[in-house]
């Protein structure tokens, strides 16, 4: 494990163990306290229908929620009629998902552990921290782990992002949450293509004033089901 994942992974367990845990508690709520949290939560709604739209027929499919938080989706996977297992590296979270969503399996642990094999892995917002060499690592070892698909978002690196970045306002005085990568598109879906046997299908980018973000739908190479969502995807 690269000594940038690990970092990573220390600050984010003590943040959604600590502070992040009551401001995720409530965007899983549907709450805002603001208008910057108020447009994440609208975002986040969503990249959550988009992603449920994607996926089709959930009934009967082993679905793993990697990053899984409180339970915010795996609910909705439950509903839609998905078989789901959640990780999460925070205990916290784990705790409160338990809670939330009694009919899924939740258990802490990192994604490096996840032995076992899904039809399918989510990872909503769960990878938005990891710098692009630590994120296509980190998908290099998800998608042995599923046989459909795979659906993450990331941060891209874009104007908008840079220029909030710079002037500061992204990052208020007081704000201990993770840094969040920004990530260039083009180059991480080339690098997922060639060190990995897998392929973005589909991708769609979601803008709700702070939270920007984009949602991609992974496949094994030659899968035909792929092709027939790319083709969607040019559409
Ligand atoms: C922004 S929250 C999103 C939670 C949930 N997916 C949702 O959309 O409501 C990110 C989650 O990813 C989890 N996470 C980040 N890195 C992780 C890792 N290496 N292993 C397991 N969980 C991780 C965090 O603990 C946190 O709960």
């Amino acid at each position: 494990m690269p000594s940038s994942y690990a970092t990573a992974q220390d600050r984010i367990r003590d943040y959604f163990d600590t502070v992040g845990f009551e401001k995720w508690q409530r965007f899983a709520r549907g709450e805002a306290q603001n208008r910057i949290q108020a447009s994440i939560v609208a975002g986040r709604e969503q990249a959550m229908a988009t992603l449920l739209a994607w996926g089709g027929n959930w009934r009967g499919r082993t679905v793993l929620d990697a990053g899984c938080g409180t339970g915010a989706f795996a609910r909705r996977l439950v509903a839609a009629g998905a078989i789901v297992t959640g990780v999460d590296i925070s205990a916290r979270e784990i705790e409160a998902a338990r809670e939330h969503v009694p009919e899924a399996v939740f258990r802490q642990a990192d994604f490096y552990a996840v032995a076992e094999t899904f039809d399918v892995i989510v990872c909503l917002d769960s990878l938005i921290y990891y710098a692009e060499d630590d994120l296509v690592q980190l998908l290099q070892h998800l998608v042995r782990h599923t046989r459909a698909a795979l659906y993450f978002t990331f941060t891209p690196r874009t104007l908008f992002f840079e220029v909030m970045h710079a002037v500061g306002k992204l990052f208020p005085k007081g704000n201990t949450s993770p840094a969040i990568a920004r990530i260039k598109a083009k180059r991480l879906y080339a690098r997922i293509a060639k060190e990995t046997d897998w392929r973005p299908v589909r991708t769609t980018h979601i803008s709700s004033s702070f939270y920007q973000t984009t949602l991609v739908e992974l496949r094994p190479d030659g899968d035909v089901s792929a092709q027939a969502a790319s083709a969607v995807a040019r559409r």
